[in-house]
């Protein structure tokens, strides 16, 4: 009789005969779970296509375990059977032929279920598939995962985005103080705030702004019916980025609301054609508009942070442990050059390993800019290690009490908003901004592509706001946005 709803450490000890049974009976299931794998692919690549600025999170993983836990109830999996069949598909996922054939299977299916074009869905499935398959194996299908998930903790550890706690230092807490207002007359610094540019190279005037792509008003959209107008000049209210000439017309017109003391620019340059990106289309995108805001702002120094959109493919930003051609340091390598003329060497360095830096852009002032994406749901690579990735929130901690030490105020900047990020990264995260209410002066992301903010509570009581993150509006439309005027930017002042 079939079994159903194996919690975990119930029953799954079982002897040989069975498992021999077990084995031949489970050729059908076996493709079975083939099949499967695909969908669930499908499923994790249709998510960074349908979240980006929509707050709509990919929680199919979290809905499917009561299912998968469910079929292999019924399969009556023993521990040593679990593990070597998660050994041989691991073994067998790696071969590129299989990857080639879980890739056609979920090109297939995305097609099927109509989950985008199917031009889309080809080449969205040919970019995700290398790195899907290789985080895959090496976390939810690894024989200790999967099994410790399917049978329980005697069979293995499942750890997937497990909780974590970063250590605060022994030094206590000082007694909050509440913000005082600048004197009347204090001098005031001026910090251009840029967000979410998102240039896109293939923008064309006239094309059809409702086209069935993620995105339109390019090349590959095609001519709109002659009802309806096509894309402007400028840009367009629709699922469209901007071309090169609305960005320099933003940065051109800065003039009145100046001069800047310096600019925070956090990030998401290149546009939400995610399912067609090369890193050669990225870099171009980084180095365009780089040296576009360097033509524009000339001297001011500008702080950038690293968006979930640099990368290809998106949201994918494997943590320094991965090695090799698979690691993001083509991306930092490029970013570090391009930036060499903003940041100190020390900064430049971390920038290097995980996309993260803190400079002091003046006397009494730490800058911290985090990788917003070591927090994120979408970043693929944190299945397979999602503690602290990078160390980065440790480093955080060292940062902040250095400043306190000091006597010093903080500005954290970043993409990802911290209400947007893993649950265990956002509440290390939010111990970390109650610690330092004192020291932390402001904290500025983007990402959400509007005008909003964050707000911060104590932690005994959760009624007394200890602090603020300020998210800005986005220099692109996408989706349907107006973009403020002057476009994209806040004007933030704050006391020297
Ligand atoms: C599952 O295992 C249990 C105990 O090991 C056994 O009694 C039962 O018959 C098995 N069920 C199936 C469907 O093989
Ligand atoms: C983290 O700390 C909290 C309380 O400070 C505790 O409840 C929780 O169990 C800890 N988590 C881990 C994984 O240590
Ligand atoms: C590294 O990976 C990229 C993207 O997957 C690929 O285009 C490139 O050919 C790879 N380079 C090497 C040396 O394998
Ligand atoms: C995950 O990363 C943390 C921090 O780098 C490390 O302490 C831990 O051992 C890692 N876990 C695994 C299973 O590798
Ligand atoms: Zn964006
Ligand atoms: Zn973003």
């Amino acid at each position: 009789m079939p079994r159903h709803g194996v919690s975990p450490g119930q029953g799954h000890r079982r002897s040989g005969p069975e498992q021999e049974s077990d084995r031949t009976r489970g050729s059908p299931r076996l493709r079975l779970l083939w099949m499967g794998l695909p969908l669930i692919l499908a499923l994790v690549l249709w998510a960074p296509a349908g979240a980006h600025p929509l707050p709509v999170q990919s929680q199919h993983v979290g809905r499917l375990v009561p299912q998968l836990r469910d079929a292999f109830g019924w399969w009556n999996l023993s521990c040593p059977v679990c593990k070597s069949l998660f050994t041989a598909i691991d073994f067998g996922l790696k071969k590129e032929s299989s990857v080639e054939w879980v890739g056609s299977i979920a090109t297939k299916l995305c097609k099927l279920l109509k989950i985008a074009p199917p031009a889309v869905c080809q080449s969205t499935v040919q970019l995700f598939e290398d790195d899907v398959v290789e985080v895959w194996t090496r976390s939810v299908l690894s024989p200790s995962e999967a099994c410790g998930l399917l049978l329980g903790s005697t069979c293995g550890h499942w750890d997937v985005f497990s909780s974590w706690n970063i250590s605060l230092p022994a030094v206590p807490k000082p007694a909050p103080q509440p913000p005082k207002p600048p004197a009347p007359g204090a001098p005031v610094s001026r910090i251009l705030f840029l967000t979410d540019l998102h240039w896109d190279h293939d923008y064309l005037e006239g094309t059809d702004p409702d086209c069935e792509n993620p995105l339109c008003c390019r090349q590959d959209s095609g001519l709109p019916p002659a009802s309806r107008p096509g894309a402007g000049y400028w840009g367009e209210y629709s699922k469209c980025d901007l071309p090169l000439r609305t960005l320099e017309s933003l940065l051109s017109g800065l003039g009145p609301a100046g001069p800047f003391d310096m600019v925070y620019w956090t990030g998401d340059i290149p546009a939400h054609n995610i399912w067609h990106q090369s890193r050669q289309d990225q870099l171009r995108a980084l180095t365009t508009v780089t040296a576009l805001v360097k033509k524009f702002l000339g001297p001011v120094p500008v702080y950038p942070a690293v968006g979930n959109h640099e990368s290809t493919p998106v949201n994918g930003f494997p943590p320094p442990f991965i090695e090799g051609n698979h690691s993001s340091s083509w991306l930092y390598e490029a970013m570090a050059k391009a930036w060499e003329s903003w940041l100190p060497p020390e900064a430049l360095h971390t920038l290097r390993i995980g996309g993260f830096y803190a400079l002091s852009p003046r006397p009494g002032l730490r800058l911290i800019s985090l990788n917003m994406n070591f927090c994120s749901r979408e970043n693929f690579w944190l299945l397979i290690n999602s503690t602290d990735p990078a160390g980065q929130l440790q480093w955080l901690v060292g940062e902040l009490q250095a400043a306190e030490d000091r006597g010093d105020k903080v500005h954290i900047i970043g993409h990802i908003p911290p209400g947007h990020c893993l649950k265990s990264w956002s509440w290390n995260y939010y111990r970390i901004v109650a610690r330092y209410e004192n020291t932390l002066a402001g904290q500025f992301f983007g990402h959400t592509h509007v005008d909003e903010f964050e707000v911060f509570y104590d932690e005994e009581t959760l009624s007394r706001p200890l602090s603020v993150a300020f998210l800005a509006p986005s220099a692109t439309t996408y989706i349907g946005l107006n973009p403020v005027s002057p476009p994209s930017l806040q004007v933030t002042g704050s006391t020297k």
